[in-house]
């Protein structure tokens, strides 16, 4: 399970709450695929999943309208990332996930964890500097 920690700070308290909000939502997934209890939990995965899907979609347009009062040209970059992000996990609420593989479920939430760890960690910290000059906190 992966948690938020000091290194993913951007140093602006908003962002922070919400990157934390992110992987608050994903250990919930880890959660219920820990279980181990042989139930079908393919329809909680999904209520979360879609859950993850709604607050991805508010943290990224806060960040986008940020960038753009501000005039940050990490803008565009930051766009393209986040429309891939939104169209993958809008394909995983839509198609089936196997309801008995339990493998293919932890792939996904792998997925996700490494994504957004990856996505703050290389690209929104380009963008910390850019706000903390302009005295964002
Ligand atoms: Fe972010
Ligand atoms: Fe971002």
């Amino acid at each position: 399970m992966i948690k938020w920690k000091e290194e993913f700070s951007v140093n602006i308290r908003e962002i922070d709450e919400q990157h934390k909000r992110l992987f608050e939502i994903g250990s919930k997934i880890y959660e219920i695929i820990e279980l181990n209890d042989n139930c079908d939990h393919y329809d909680d995965i999904m209520e979360v999943l879609n859950e993850l899907t709604d607050y991805t979609v508010f943290h990224f347009e806060f960040e986008e309208n940020l960038m753009r009062n501000y005039g940050c040209e990490e803008l565009e970059s930051q766009q393209f990332e986040h429309m891939f992000f939104i169209k993958k996990l809008k394909k995983l609420t839509d198609k089936d996930i196997d309801k008995q593989q339990t493998e293919t479920e932890s792939d996904i939430i792998k997925f996700i964890i490494e994504w957004i760890s990856g996505h703050i960690l290389k690209s929104d910290m380009k963008y910390k500097q850019f706000f903390n000059e302009k005295g964002l906190k």
